[in-house]
């Protein structure tokens, strides 16, 4: 069998007193598609800054590929094929969609946030704007400045950014949080239409896209992993329901 993508080992990360997430071991299987659930405040976003390395855990191991990060910087973990979007949008709203996408796709390079004084993006760099585009569903959105974007589509262009660098191991935080019903229909269906070997970890409150999206699904609460199993046994599993489908329904 293929080596796991992605494994904690008894992740930590505390902030002062409080561990927002506290003692976490999770293996993710290259290709799969997995959901991190688990009421507010629970330790999901925290979980992916300590696998993005926007902030790594205070103890504990973290190994991507075959390579222990723990403690990489996030840029270098960018290079090895991680890739995330934010919960925050995180986009330039007076550049339009294609510099965005070209700021995405040179931010991991030599050239980083040099959007003025770089080349022209080479045709294999132009292909894969415009594939990650196709792929987002914003194939016809080109030249459109961002804050002309529906809210969704800014949504849907983060996703195509965090795809045009080619990751293999893909990082959305709640992608379809605050969009209407429709648009969350075409980001799951961007979702589903992923490469199937492109590892996926998503953050996601609604129970039903969870259950249409992934392969399995890691529920969190307290910071602690509260149970982890397919998307119907976690639906079934009673604990999960008392600690966050209960909340989920009072604050939706
Ligand atoms: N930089 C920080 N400094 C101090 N405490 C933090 C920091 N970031 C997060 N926390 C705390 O860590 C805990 C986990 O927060 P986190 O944002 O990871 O939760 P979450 O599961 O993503 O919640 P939500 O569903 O609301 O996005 C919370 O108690 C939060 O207040
Ligand atoms: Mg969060």
């Amino acid at each position: 069998m293929s080596q796991p993508a992605l494994v904690l080992e008894n992740v930590v990360v505390a902030f002062g007193a409080l561990k927002a997430v506290d003692d976490v071991s999770i293996s993710v299987k290259g290709g799969e598609r997995r959901a991190i659930i688990g009421p507010n405040g629970a330790g999901k976003t925290t979980l992916f800054n300590a696998i993005t390395g926007v902030n790594p855990p205070t103890s504990g191991r973290i190994i991507f590929e075959g390579a222990t990060v723990t403690t990489k910087p996030a840029h270098l973990r960018a290079r090895m094929g991680m890739s995330r979007t934010f919960q925050i949008t995180n986009l330039f709203p007076r550049l339009t969609v294609a510099e965005n996408m070209q700021l995405a796709l040179r931010g991991t390079g030599p050239g980083k946030f040099s959007l003025f004084g770089s080349a022209r993006l080479s045709a294999e760099e132009e292909e894969r704007v415009m594939s990650a585009l196709a792929i987002s569903r914003l194939g016809e959105r080109n030249s459109v400045e961002v804050h002309e974007l529906s809210y969704g589509e800014q949504r849907q262009l983060e996703m195509a950014m965090a795809l045009v660098t080619r990751p293999k191991l893909l990082l959305l935080d709640e992608p379809a949080a605050g969009l209407s019903p429709s648009e969350r229909i075409i980001v799951s269906d961007i979702i589903r239409a992923l490469p199937r070997d492109l590892t996926m970890v998503l953050i996601e409150h609604d129970m039903d896209l969870v259950l249409r999206l992934v392969d399995y699904v890691t529920c969190l609460n307290n910071g602690q992993l509260l149970a982890e199993g397919t998307p119907e046994s976690i639906s079934a599993n009673q604990r999960v329901q008392d600690v966050y489908l209960g909340k989920a329904r009072d604050h939706a």
